[in-house]
């Protein structure tokens, strides 16, 4: 990946009003055309995001998607549905959906495989152990069209955010079973330690530090500057 994937990951946070304000902001600030950056709000938010990024270099992302097509499963969002908003990106197996939602690695191959179908880049959340299982679970074929992100449990949303090396490491870790495939970082980034997970990943998987439009903003400037 040529130019850093910026991800914003809102997570079960904002209104409809909270949307528009954060929208009002950001776009009002002169970015950069690289990196690439990705909005990713709940899944009620993305028309409106959708439609106030039409002309905007920004990309749409999701948080998540149904392991299931088109059909009759109760309370899903299937991969075409978030095709047909404008999805681009769609995250894939973070650790809360594994952690609160008991999702599992089948599930989470049969979901990127969903997205991978429907034309979207799905975005493999890891943590150093579940790459094993999660290679072994998803068809090899399908690896060079995902991203992964590495994603320690112990820095998500701590503010305690991991060395370096250790991201390195893990990164070389990932694409030994995966394949050389693009590689992002997430776990507390924010505008101080942004450049140097650069140095050694494709890009960030943003939480807290997106929710703000400011501090988002810097971080993408920041990224470009890297
Ligand atoms: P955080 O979240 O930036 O708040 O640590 C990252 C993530 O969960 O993807």
């Amino acid at each position: 990946m040529k130019q850093p994937l910026i991800i914003a990951n809102w997570k079960s946070h904002k209104t409809q009003s909270a949307v528009e304000a954060w929208l009002d902001a950001f776009l009002k600030v002169e970015l950069p055309s690289q990196p690439e950056v990705v909005i990713a709000p709940t899944f009620v938010h993305l028309p409106a995001v959708a439609e106030r990024l039409t002309n905007s270099s920004i990309r749409l992302g999701a948080q998540d998607a149904s392991p299931f097509p088109m059909g009759s499963y109760t309370g899903e969002i299937n991969a075409e549905q978030l095709a047909d908003l404008g999805v681009e990106y769609v995250l894939v197996g973070h650790s809360e959906r594994r952690r609160y939602f008991h999702e599992v690695t089948a599930d989470i191959a049969q979901t990127a495989e969903q997205v991978i179908l429907n034309g979207m880049k799905p975005v493999v959340c890891l943590d150093e152990p579940d790459i094993e299982q999660q290679a072994a679970a998803m068809d090899d074929s399908l690896f060079e069209k995902c991203v992964f992100a590495y994603e320690p449990i112990s820095a998500i949303g701590t503010g305690d955010h991991e060395p370096v090396d250790e991201v390195q490491r893990v990164k070389a870790k990932i694409k030994q079973h995966f394949g050389d495939v693009p590689v992002i970082y997430g776990g507390s980034v924010d505008l101080q330690n942004i450049a140097e997970y650069l140095l050694v990943s494709d890009g960030a998987l943003v939480g807290t530090a997106s929710l703000k439009p400011a501090s988002f903003a810097q971080i993408v400037a920041a990224s470009y500057a890297a």
